[in-house]
C-alpha cells in the first residue's frame, strides 16, 4: 500500500491502482478516538466545524491496515482502511422482482408470531419479494394487533387503527362497495404513506373479490427499458392525491415514482381512486398524460397480476411502497370482512436484523 497527498486529500494506491481518494475532512471528521466519539453510544461527537476547512494532515504513516494521521493541533486519527471493505457488501438483501406467476409464500400464524427461526425465513422472503401471507389467523376482528410484536408499532393513520372494510360499514372508499378495485396503494394522499400493509380476511363468504397484487418495481423496471422518457416524467412530474371525508382531508402532491440519489427506485405512488384534478395550465400535462397512460396500461394488464383468494384466517402483508394490491368485483351474497392494519418497512427490516444478529448469522 502506498500513498500520495494531494492538495485536499490522501491518495491510498494499492499495486499501481487508486483504491481511496480520502479527503482530509473525511479523515478528520471519522476519528473514532474517545473525544471524537460518544464513548457509550459511539455516536459522534466532533463537529466538523471545529477544524478549518483547509485543514492539512501534520504527519501521516501506515501500520499494516492502519493509516494514521497527526493533525496541526495534535490530535491523531486512525482509520483502519479494512473497515472501508464493508461499503462493498450490501445492507439489506436484494430484491426479485415478479409477474403473474408469483404466488406469496403461506406461514402459519403461530409460528410467524412465536418461531425466530420461521419469523427470519418470512421477513427475508418479505424484502425480497415484497408479499407474504399468514394463514391460521384468528377470525377474530383487531387480531392485527397481535401482529404489532413482530412487526413493529402499527402505523395509524386517518379513520380507525384497525380499518374495516365491508359493505356495510364506514364508506368513504371504493373498497366499501362491492365493484372491482384497481391495483393502487392506500393513503397516496400522506406525504410518507404507510410502507407496509396488512389485508386479514375474517369471513369471506361471497362469490368473487380474488386479491390482485402487482410488483408495482417490476411493472417500472420494464417501462424505464422500453419508454424511458415516460418513465422520466413520471419520477417527476407533481401529481395532486387526496383522501377525504366529511371530517378529514389529508393531501400530497408528489410524483408517482420516486428514486434516490443513486437513480434506484424506491416508491411507487399509485392511486387512480385518490388522484385528483392536476390543473391544466401546468406545464407538461400533456405528456404527463400520455406518459401516466402507458403507465396504467402496465399496471393493469393481467401480465403482471398475482390473483388469489384470501380464505377466513389468511392475512396478506404487502410493501407497500412498491406492491399494488387490489380485488375482483364480487357478489355481495353473503359476509365478507377485511381489516386493514399499517406497519412500517424500516421497522420490519430492523427486526430482522436484530433476529439474526441474535442467531449469530
Ligand atoms: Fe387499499
Ligand atoms: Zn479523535
Amino acid at each position: 500500500m502506498d500513498f500520495e497527498i494531494t492538495e485536499n486529500s490522501l491518495k491510498v494506491i494499492n499495486k499501481n491502482e487508486l483504491k481511496y481518494d480520502l479527503p482530509f475532512l473525511w479523515i478528520r471528521d471519522n476519528c473514532s478516538c474517545d473525544q471524537c466519539r460518544v464513548k457509550e453510544t459511539q455516536e459522534k461527537r466532533f463537529m466538523l466545524n471545529a477544524v478549518p476547512v483547509n485543514l492539512k494532515p501534520q504527519k501521516i504513516d501506515f501500520d499494516n491496515h492502519l493509516l494514521n494521521i497527526s493533525w496541526p493541533d495534535n490530535h491523531e486519527t486512525s482509520i483502519n482502511l479494512l473497515e472501508l471493505e464493508n461499503f462493498q457488501k450490501p445492507r439489506k438483501p436484494e430484491k426479485i422482482l415478479w409477474t403473474n406467476d408469483f404466488i406469496p409464500e403461506y406461514y402459519d400464524w403461530n409460528e410467524f408470531l412465536h418461531d425466530t427461526n420461521i419469523a427470519i425465513e418470512a421477513f427475508n422472503n418479505f424484502v425480497i419479494k415484497g408479499a407474504i401471507c399468514i394463514k391460521n389467523a384468528p377470525s377474530e376482528p383487531n387480531s392485527l394487533e397481535e401482529l404489532a410484536p413482530r412487526l413493529g408499532p402499527i402505523r395509524e393513520v386517518l379513520f380507525e387503527r384497525i380499518h374495516n372494510v365491508s359493505v356495510d360499514g364506514h364508506v368513504y372508499n371504493i373498497a366499501h362497495t362491492s365493484l372491482e378495485v384497481p391495483p393502487h396503494n392506500d393513503f397516496a394522499s400522506y406525504s410518507w404513506p404507510p410502507s407496509v400493509q396488512a389485508l386479514h380476511m375474517l369471513v369471506n363468504d361471497c362469490k368473487g373479490g380474488e386479491s390482485m397484487i402487482v410488483d408495482g418495481y417490476a411493472v417500472l423496471k420494464d417501462l424505464k427499458e422500453e419508454c424511458p422518457d415516460f418513465f422520466k416524467i413520471l419520477c417527476n412530474f407533481p401529481v395532486p392525491f387526496r383522501e377525504f371525508d366529511e371530517e378529514n382531508e389529508t393531501y400530497a402532491m408528489e410524483p408517482i415514482i420516486r428514486l434516490n440519489t443513486n437513480k434506484e427506485i424506491t416508491g411507487f405512488r399509485y392511486s387512480n381512486q385518490l388522484m385528483q384534478m392536476i390543473n391544466p395550465n401546468l406545464k407538461g400535462v400533456d405528456l404527463f398524460y400520455q406518459a401516466y397512460h402507458e403507465l396504467c396500461i402496465r399496471v393493469n394488464s393481467d401480465k403482471y397480476k398475482s390473483k388469489f383468494r384470501l380464505e377466513s384466517g389468511h392475512i396478506l402483508l404487502v410493501s407497500a411502497h412498491r406492491v399494488l394490491h387490489g380485488r375482483q368485483e364480487f357478489k355481495p351474497d353473503g359476509k365478507r370482512h377485511l381489516q386493514d392494519a399499517y406497519y412500517e418497512m424500516d421497522n420490519i427490516e430492523n427486526n430482522l436484523f436484530l433476529y439474526k444478529t441474535k442467531r449469530g448469522s
